[in-house]
């Protein structure tokens, strides 16, 4: 089968589908696979590293004309007409979004949003959301350590000892897990909180402290169970508590670093403005969550509402950081993760021979599924 992997063209974006690595993989099992020049660049893979994998070298429309077309995002409108009718997309082509989803399915294609995969061990190799959260986790404290005007250990010097940077971390799933874990290894004090219980034992394994707003009703007991293990919207009075303390604890932090995500909805808003008027001078804010939360004064901020999405901003002091894109900061490990969560995919959708068989009893391959014949095949 023609498999084409194009060149990215959203803002911000660097990763790619396919590296030499998968491309080697996909020829051995005797597809034909055509590489957009220059896909790879800016992840570090040249076109001769394609070619030496048994790729052949083609441009735009050769890369989008292919029976399969493997994407990082979903294509823009101008990239759209140069899919073929019955073609095959693979990416993360944003399963909420339904305006996009009509498009797709208006273009013809039968298209695969990995985003939507079941949370079970099963679909743990394919898992886009968790290969590319764990980078954003990481990337965040990196760039916090680069923002803030202080060390993150503490140091005993001949001129005189230096604190350790307090973190605090909102969001324990993969991204706050991989936080913790990395601003451990820098040396800062760390507390988190979430409020799906589960995640207390883990946040402690790595070495946080648990920050925990007791559940006072059933309602809330019932509603921090999540639903196939994501978070579901707390109740007013939960979060209320969970607001009060997480201003206490903001005002002595040094670094924020907010993940809280619901899928489909807006992202909650932890860190309000009267909180950050109250951190202190030179703390740094890194919100993962910005540009998905509400919205404030004419624009979608994050967990915080100060939050500019793909900007820098400092506000009452505090340095908040808006990048909505960070595993694409790290685009050579970022595109070789997802490239193998692709390649995991397709094995449930080409057969050993090589030919397509979209199987709908496979609860990966239905969920995943967003456009088919040309209808929107996904309940957005
Ligand atoms: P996510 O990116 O959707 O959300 C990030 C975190 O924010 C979650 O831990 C969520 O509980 C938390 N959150 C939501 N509202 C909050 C609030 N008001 N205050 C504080 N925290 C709030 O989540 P992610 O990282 O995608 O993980 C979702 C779940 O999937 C987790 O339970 C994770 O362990 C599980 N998982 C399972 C996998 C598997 O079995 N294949 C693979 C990866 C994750």
């Amino acid at each position: 089968m023609k498999i084409g992997i194009p060149i990215e063209t959203r803002a911000h974006e660097t990763r790619v589908s396919a590296t030499p690595e998968t491309t080697r993989k996909l020829v051995e099992q005797g597809h034909h696979v055509l590489v957009q020049s220059g896909a790879g660049i800016n992840a570090s893979f040249v076109n001769d590293a394609y070619v030496a994998g048994g790729a052949e070298i083609v441009d735009a429309a050769g890369a989008f004309g292919a029976e399969l077309v493997l994407k990082v995002q979903s294509p823009t409108e101008a990239e759209l007409p140069l899919l073929k009718r019955g073609a095959v997309l693979v990416g993360m082509l944003d399963p909420f979004n339904a305006e996009n989803a009509l498009k797709l399915a208006a273009a013809g294609v039968t298209a695969f949003a990995l985003e939507a995969a079941p949370r079970t061990t099963r679909a743990q190799s394919l898992d886009v959301l968790s290969s590319q959260a764990n980078i954003a986790g990481y990337k965040a404290v990196l760039l916090a350590a680069t923002l803030y005007p202080r060390f993150m250990p503490m140091l005993m010097t001949a001129a005189g000892t230096v604190k350790a940077a307090r973190v605090l971390i909102l969001g324990a799933g993969v991204a706050g897990l991989q936080a913790i874990a990395t601003a451990k290894r820098l040396g800062a004090v760390i507390e988190a909180s979430d409020v799906r219980p589960a995640v207390k034992e883990q946040i402690e394994s790595l070495g946080a402290k648990f920050l925990d707003v007791p559940y006072e009703t059933d309602e809330e007991r019932e509603a921090a169970q999540g639903v196939g293990g994501y978070a579901r919207p707390m109740p007013p009075s939960w979060l209320q508590r969970q607001s009060a303390l997480v201003h206490e604890r903001a005002k002595q932090a040094d670094v924020v670093i907010s993940t809280a995500l619901i899928p489909g909805r807006a992202a909650p808003t932890l860190i309000s403005v009267d909180t950050v008027q109250a951190m202190k001078p030179g703390s740094v804010l890194v919100d993962l969550a910005a540009g998905r939360g509400a919205d404030y004064e004419g624009q979608r901020g994050g967990n915080c509402p100060l939050t500019e999405a793909d900007k820098v901003v400092v506000k009452h002091g505090v340095t908040i950081v808006g990048y909505t894109n960070l595993a694409s900061m790290v685009p050579a490990d970022a595109s070789s993760l997802y490239a193998r969560n692709l390649l995991d995919f397709l094995k449930l959708i080409v057969t050993k021979e090589g030919a397509l068989n979209i199987d709908l009893a496979d609860d990966i391959v239905a969920a995943t599924l967003l456009a088919r014949d040309g209808e929107v095949a996904r309940k957005a």
